[in-house]
């Protein structure tokens, strides 16, 4: 069988696809345009591809063999799992191994905007630095703070256990209650409006899906503490980046450390030029391990599902029933 790969992954991921299926892969190292995805899907059974692709109606329908789409992510907003559903085709995605890596990624960036390390360095590489100053640089406390967690899943719950050391008091918002954190962290479930308003950091890790599309916008920035720091490792839409900007810029907040924008690779151009933001290239995952493992995850998912059997992180797995 044949394998249509839409940009090089680790070659953990390739060498186990190799082993088993031709295997054709984007030669270029930049994102396909839709054209070319269908292109490349020609004549293929498996599609292995990114978060950067549309995977649509019109792609998957492109090429009649197709039989198995992995996602090389743990995010699958882009690929219409409904349409594959209705056609029969499995859809996986990569969760569990990123975690850590990504809820790591969401404290990196609490801490360089808290204590301003970003600016801070820049500062400092600019020869300003004319010795010790009482007033200079001054952040925000961390240890005994309210966290607030938007998303208790896999990543949220990580994120939210990593407090343990700073003593701080938790928050969280989530459609279930999560045993786990209430018993190990004493964590509250509450509603959004009373995260967002008793909260010093706010961080997002709900999946984009209708009802999380801009769910921090102007009014939800205005309920927020003039101190507080809102860190987004989920997906961009699920924040108005430009009532974002406007935020920050009227200083409604203290700052914000992001993963993802609105309309990658696209950012809202204000802020780039602001101090109180700290700016990351959806890199969250992007560890050795977390991306060797993710590649290999991939690659199982894609081998079961070219065999016909339930791949281990399938989202759709009631096509087996048909
Ligand atoms: C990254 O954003 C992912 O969904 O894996």
């Amino acid at each position: 069988m044949k394998i249509f790969i839409t940009r090089k992954i680790p070659d953990p991921g390739l060498e186990l696809l190799r082993k088993k299926y031709e295997i054709e892969i984007n030669p270029y190292n930049r994102v396909l345009t839709k054209k070319e995805i269908i292109k490349g899907l020609e004549g293929k059974d498996g599609l292995l591809c990114l978060l950067t692709d549309d995977i649509d109606k019109e792609v998957i329908s492109s090429e009649s063999k197709l039989k198995m789409i992995a996602s090389y992510s743990v995010g699958y907003d882009n690929i219409d799992v409904k349409f594959a559903t209705t056609l029969g085709i499995p859809v996986s995605n990569t969760p569990g191994v990123l975690t850590n890596a990504t809820s790591e990624m969401a404290w990196a960036l609490l801490f360089s905007v808290a204590r301003r390390i970003v600016e801070a360095d820049k500062f400092t590489r600019a020869g300003k630095f004319a010795g010790w100053d009482p007033l200079l640089m001054h952040g925000k406390d961390i240890a005994g703070k309210t966290l607030g967690v938007v998303g208790t899943g896999r990543i949220g719950s990580s994120f939210a256990m990593k407090s343990k050391g700073f003593n701080m008091k938790i928050l969280y918002v989530d459609g279930k209650k999560n045993k786990v954190l209430e018993e190990e962290l004493n964590a509250k479930k509450v509603n959004l409006e009373r995260l967002l308003k008793e909260s010093d950091f706010i961080s997002l890790h709900v999946p984009l899906i209708s009802d999380t599309y801009h769910l921090i916008g102007e009014k939800q920035f205005k309920m927020m503490k003039k101190t507080a720091i809102i860190i987004n490792t989920s997906r961009g839409p699920v924040v108005d980046e430009k009532a974002l900007a406007k935020a920050l810029k009227e200083k409604w907040i203290f700052g914000a450390g992001l993963d993802v924008y609105e309309k990658e690779p696209e950012i809202t151009k204000e802020l780039i030029h602001f101090d109180n933001v700290v700016l990351q290239p959806h890199s969250a995952s992007a560890t050795t391990d977390s991306r060797n493992d993710m590649a290999i995850m991939a690659a199982e998912n894609m081998i079961a599902g070219l065999e016909r059997k339930i791949p281990p992180n399938c989202v759709n797995p009631e096509v087996f029933n048909k």
